[in-house]
């Protein structure tokens, strides 16, 4: 095995990326990878075998000395990050998951990346009331705690912003996975049917959409097609297992399963039922994708099978040759995945990777591939195929039906060119 030391991630490609690395979200990017490398190698000898640990020797902190349980001081880099120069302010504004520091397909509530177009709302759940009105027999207001009687489900689903990618869609920007590919979590919803409560309301049969409006100070609203309201959208209140976070949505929020991120109204206040005339509301045309033509491309509400290698990466350089874990996750809106293939040299060869269960619908699944660096420049690309045996295009693909003047729905193959110093880059091909 060969000594290689970890270095900060690759150099940028472009004279656009290099300002990116050389400004204030790139120092973040680059101490992430660094550090951890230099804390790992710059250990104290002292506390080493056959020698007795310092932390071994006294002892250690009682019981109440954390109440609520933070991670370790050594994992303090494993943070949301967000990228200044993206938006004006922060209220309106995103940061991303750190993927590459993340094992098994769940995000713990603190990772999960934020979108907030009016910053977080600080709500009292006493006096927080949930609206249903509109083509409905009785208009009802629940309390939260009306909400929690009703029969509840707990269910994983993956949240991804229709913007994740949306810097990539021209060529290689954001070096680094965090920033390409952060705008997705994953974690256990606990939440009643919206089924449930449009029946308890009376839904009318001359319903065919919803709107859902959040408590946020931008008061942000979305239309969502009354199938999907009665499929399997839930009101959450709880997320892994504790009550949502503020910025998460808290108290309630809406899930809209294997749909663009931007529908999952957050601090939802109310849901109005209406009629084939509210496909011409503003708010259901937001978000649509702009094609080379002109035109805009509506109602592209699920997101399409994606995957992406978050070990190695540029934040995750390798460090020495030899036996390695490549890890990546992959994910559906419509439905599991069924498969994934590693590429070591740009798409010309694939191995199917190993998929680590349970593999469920609309959730992110993890996979890993065991392999032997030999120290020679790599170019590694996942590619997902899921139940419906939709398979991941390639970026030249995805462009040639869509161009590239649209942000959103970027869900092509990602390149990492791992070098022969270890170092990782986002690299486009072709
Ligand atoms: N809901 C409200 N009320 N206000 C918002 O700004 N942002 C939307 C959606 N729901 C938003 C909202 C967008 S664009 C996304 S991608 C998701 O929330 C992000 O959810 P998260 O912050 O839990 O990651
Ligand atoms: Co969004």
């Amino acid at each position: 095995m060969t000594d290689r030391k970890p270095k900060a991630p690759g150099l940028p490609a472009s004279p656009e990326r290099r300002r990116f690395l050389l400004t204030g979200a790139a120092g973040g990017l680059a101490s992430a990878g660094a550090l951890a490398g230099t804390a790992a190698a710059a250990g104290n000898p002292e506390n080493l075998p056959p020698n007795v640990a310092d932390w071994s020797r006294y002892l250690g902190s009682g019981v109440d000395a954390q109440p609520y349980g933070v991670p370790s001081e050594h994992e303090a880099h494993v943070i949301r990050r967000n990228v200044p120069w993206l938006t004006a302010t922060p209220e309106s504004s995103v940061n991303f998951t750190p993927l590459h520091e993340l094992d098994g397909f769940v995000t713990p509530n603190g990772l999960c990346f934020e979108r907030h177009h009016g910053g977080v709302a600080e709500i009292d759940p006493a006096d927080h009331r949930l609206m249903i009105h509109g083509l409905v027999e009785k208009p009802l207001l629940f309390t939260v705690a009306d909400i929690k009687r009703f029969p509840q489900e707990n269910r994983f689903h993956f949240l991804e912003c229709a913007a994740n990618g949306g810097m990539e869609w021209r060529g290689a920007q954001l070096n680094g996975v965090q920033y390409t590919h952060g705008m997705v979590h994953c974690v256990q919803y606990t939440g009643v049917p919206l089924k449930l409560l449009l029946q308890e309301a009376g839904l009318k049969t001359s319903g065919t959409w919803i709107l859902a409006e959040g408590a946020d100070s931008a008061g942000m609203s979305r239309s969502i097609p009354i199938e999907k309201a009665l499929d399997d959208c839930l009101v959450a209140y709880s997320m892994n297992g504790e009550r949502l976070r503020p910025e998460q949505g808290y108290p309630l929020r809406l899930v809209v399963p294997g749909w663009e991120g931007n529908m999952w109204v957050k601090w939802l206040r109310r849901i109005e039922v209406g009629d084939a005339a509210w496909y011409h509301r503003e708010e259901t045309s937001k978000y649509t994708d702009l094609l080379p033509d002109g035109r805009a491309y509506k109602f592209t509400w699920t997101m399409e099978a994606k995957s992406v290698i978050t070990s190695p990466c540029p934040e995750m350089p390798m460090t020495d040759t030899g036996a390695h874990v490549i890890k990546g996750l992959a994910w559906s809106g419509n439905g599991r995945i069924k498969r994934v293939d590693v590429s070591l040299d740009g798409g010309k060869n694939w191995r199917t990777a190993r998929l680590h269960g349970p593999v469920l619908p609309k959730c992110l699944t993890r996979f890993t591939l065991d392999w032997a660096w030999d120290g020679k420049p790599v170019l590694l690309q996942s590619r997902c195929i899921d139940e419906t045996g939709y398979v991941q295009p390639e970026i030249a693909a995805l462009q040639k039906v869509r161009g590239v003047n649209s942000i959103y729905h970027n869900h092509a193959i990602q390149t990492w060119l791992v070098n022969e110093s270890g170092e990782v880059e986002n690299v486009r091909l072709g």
